[in-house]
């Protein structure tokens, strides 16, 4: 996570920075943000900004920042027994237009998001953003007028436009135009290797310009693989000015299963710890379970926790066809195939105990179970899955240094 100092009284006005002062060449602005706390506990500067257009509103029942029930992952949006029937809970308009503005500038003022209020904007227009929008939708409690989505070609817009989303090809305008609160960068790592190409110490700008100087704190979740925060920090601020931008960054991964609530998001520092802003972690908890993976294992954690997820269904789909071939009904076969799966999981991670250990605890001597993993093993099933997640960390890294 970085931190940078507050805008100065007398900055271009948001959404102008970049355009009227950034100069042709870019300086390194490696070391200009330094590690420091998250906003919320920071606080932020006392700073104005222009009433640009208002964001949907809706009334929380729980307080902006805290996670209810107790540790992060553990929100009512990731509870368990979700299904895509849950209702999108209760939304109260604000009394006027007038009063949405004045709560939206007073908390953005105070440094203090407030999700109700909030823009989310995603770079990107792909799977992953999809998912991410349609967790925050359904469980996250946003509303469709509050997220923006940009992607250069416009070809899967459709998809966001059917929902009420705004939607832009010019990725710039997700901090200009829409003056977004918190950016979700989801577009493969070639996007900002290519910035790098011709010029290592000074990359281009990945968004056509360097992004503007915001009177606001700007949160950034990069999902993109294969990219460090400073490589890509360095393709998005101004060098000249790095004083000027207040941004709290970090990497995550998060997995499809946010679409339903239930996702798992890697996330470069502890969840419970003042290094993650408290509209973060709420907003996040609503569609994931958090969990700390060190900045230098979030690709690993990628290919495990995003691609492996294909590789699960993919476990599920065989044993439920195994079950159908010996007799259960199709549907049946599937949900005992989920259901048996499930409890794997969750024994696992609730005894600690290790995975090989509990195997053994359920497998008798000469009995039915070893028959069926000596079988798995004649495939060289272990082989087949650790191979599988090979691949997909090298096909993200090979995408990464494309071009
Ligand atoms: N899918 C997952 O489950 C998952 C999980 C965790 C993390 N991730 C990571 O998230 C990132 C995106 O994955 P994805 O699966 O969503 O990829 P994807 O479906 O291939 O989508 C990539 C998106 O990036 C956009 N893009 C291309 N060039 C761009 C540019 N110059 N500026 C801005 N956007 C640009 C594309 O826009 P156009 O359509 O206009 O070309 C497209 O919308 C990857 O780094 C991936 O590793 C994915």
């Amino acid at each position: 996570m970085s931190n940078t100092n507050v805008p100065e009284e007398g900055n271009p006005p948001e959404g102008e920075a970049s355009q009227a002062e950034v100069p042709g060449s870019q300086t390194n602005v490696t070391g200009s943000t330094a590690e420091g706390e998250a906003f919320s506990e920071a606080g932020g500067g006392e700073v104005a900004r222009s009433p640009s257009a208002g964001a949907g509103s809706k009334t929380e029942a729980q307080a902006p920042g805290s996670v209810p029930g107790s540790t992060p992952g553990s929100s009512p949006g990731s509870s368990a027994g979700k299904s895509k029937s849950k209702s999108k809970g209760s939304t109260t308009e604000h009394a006027s237009s007038a009063g949405k503005k004045r709560s939206r500038s007073s908390s953005r003022k105070r440094g203090d998001l407030d999700l109700p209020e909030a823009k989310i904007g995603f770079i990107g227009a792909g799977k992953i953003t999809e998912a991410i929008v349609e967790g925050l939708i359904d469980f996250g409690q946003i509303q469709a007028n509050q997220i923006h989505v940009a992607s250069p070609s416009g070809k899967n817009m459709d998809h966001f436009k059917n929902k009420g989303i705004k939607t832009c090809k010019r990725t710039l305008e997700i901090f200009s135009r829409f003056d977004c609160d918190i950016v979700f960068l989801c577009f493969h790592g070639a996007v900002i290797k290519e910035c790098y190409k011709g010029s290592p110490d000074r990359p281009r700008a990945f968004c056509t310009n360097y992004i503007p100087y915001m009177k606001h704190p700007l949160y950034i979740l990069s999902l993109v693989s294969h990219c460090s925060s400073d490589e890509i920090q360095r393709t998005m601020l101004n060098p000249d000015h790095p004083d000027k931008y207040k941004i709290e960054f970090h990497r995550i991964m998060i997995n499809a299963g946010c679409a339903y609530g239930l996702g798992v998001c890697a996330i470069d520092c502890d969840p419970d710890s003042k290094h993650l802003s408290a509209p973060l972690r709420t907003l996040l908890s609503r569609i994931a379970k958090l969990e700390f993976v060190p900045k230098d294992q979030i690709d690993a954690a990628c290919a495990t926790g995003g691609y492996g997820l294909a590789f699960a269904y993919y476990f599920i789909s065989a044993m439920a066809d195994g079950a159908f071939k010996v007799g259960l009904s199709r549907d049946m076969a599937i949900r005992f195939a989920a259901k048996t799966s499930q409890c794997g999981a969750q024994t696992l991670l609730e005894s600690g105990v290790h995975p090989d250990q509990l195997r053994d605890s359920v497998i008798a001597p000469g009995g039915a179970a070893i028959e069926g993993i000596h079988s798995l093993e004649k495939t060289d099933f272990s082989f087949a899955v650790t191979s599988a997640i090979e691949a997909a960390y090298q096909k993200e890294k090979d995408l990464a240094d494309a071009n």
